[in-house]
């Protein structure tokens, strides 16, 4: 039997402008444009093999089964390239991320944008860096960032067949040495999917509105402080988008609280930081976890202070990394 195979790795990525809400469910087309920054140290590595057979896909991670939820949303995502290859073989693929899965650190991002690449090259086709991320995208809105590497900006796009809904590098990763300090504060699953609580919010939040108002304008000037290299600047916007985001789920019905008691500590530290001068800003996801933005000179000293934070019991300090790329292949 003839078998075709790739393995693809991503980098995981970090908002700081968020992306929260569809216009398109479907397509899976975001309601507001974001930008993020692709992390070097937090990667998912999927490889993908197609047998001359249809059937059933088969999923494994190392660390046993995973489960239903996951298995459906990869044969889903894998349905995609089939009918794009014209083909209906079955697949097993294998992932391994180096991020807690679903703990709100963002392994779906890099786990679809690593899928998307090995996916497409072991079914024998070779998409641009765009239809990668607007492919990427079916799985998950922010692996369409992922693609990408450095600093990234995902287009809210205007068609309704979503190939304008892609993401697109504003800074590569060399060219400016900032660094997110991740701060873990809890093990488990996160309660609410973000799939869900977007959509939940976008039904419930009477702050939805306006939330989907004001992010085009962060968004403008986020992309601005990127370009001009103010770490100042983007840590401003940043924490304004964060918490626009949480602001709209918390006033869902019911509400979506997704800190915990030490997310609000590393926050304050934080505070602190720069009411003494230090250049730190957060950001948090559909988790608990805080990622702080900060120069690549202050960010050990940030990480040892994070670190003492009751409820911290992990930190990685991330750097912009590159985007998806394959790392083996053959047929
Ligand atoms: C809070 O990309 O996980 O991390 O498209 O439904 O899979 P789906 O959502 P997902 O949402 C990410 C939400 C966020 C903000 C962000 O990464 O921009």
């Amino acid at each position: 039997m003839t078998t075709h195979t790739a393995t693809a790795t991503a980098g995981t990525n970090i908002a700081l402008c968020k992306y929260w809400g569809k216009r398109d469910a479907a397509l899976n087309l975001p309601a507001v444009g974001s930008l993020s920054m692709t992390l070097k140290e937090m990667t998912s590595v999927t490889r993908v093999e197609f047998l001359d057979e249809p059937g059933l896909d088969v999923v494994t991670l190392p660390d046993g089964d995973p489960d239903a939820f996951f298995t459906e949303r990869v044969r889903t995502f894998l349905d995609l390239v089939r009918a794009r290859a014209g083909f209906e073989r079955r697949a097993r693929v294998t992932t391994r991320n180096n991020v807690p899965t679903a703990s709100g650190l963002a392994s779906s991002a890099s786990g679809f944008a690593a899928l998307a690449l090995a996916a497409t090259r072991a079914a024998g086709l070779d998409l641009s860096p765009a239809e990668l991320s607007a492919l990427a995208r079916r799985g998950s809105g922010s692996a369409a960032r992922s693609i990408f590497g450095g600093f990234v900006e995902m287009h809210r796009g205007e068609k309704p067949d979503g190939s304008d809904a892609v993401g697109e590098t504003i800074a590569e990763p060399g060219s400016w040495d900032v660094r997110l300090v991740v701060a873990v504060t809890s093990e488990g699953r996160k309660p609410f999917g973000s799939t869900a609580a977007m959509e939940h919010t976008a039904r419930t939040s009477p702050y939805y509105r306006e939330w989907l108002e004001s992010a085009p304008a962060d968004l403008a000037e986020a992309r601005l402080a990127v370009g001009a290299r103010d770490i100042g600047k983007l840590g401003t916007v940043a924490e304004r988008s964060c918490l626009r985001m949480h602001a709209s789920a918390m006033a869902a019905d019911p509400p979506i609280l997704y800190w915990n008691a030490a997310t609000m500590g590393v926050i304050r530290v934080v505070q602190e930081l720069r009411a003494s001068g230090i250049g730190a800003w957060f950001t948090v996801d559909a988790g608990p976890h805080v990622k702080v933005l900060c120069r690549a000179t202050d960010a050990r000293a940030i990480e040892i202070l994070v670190k003492g934070v009751p409820g911290v019991f992990k930190t990685v300090v991330a750097s912009p990394g590159p985007g998806a790329r394959v790392v083996e292949e053959s047929s």
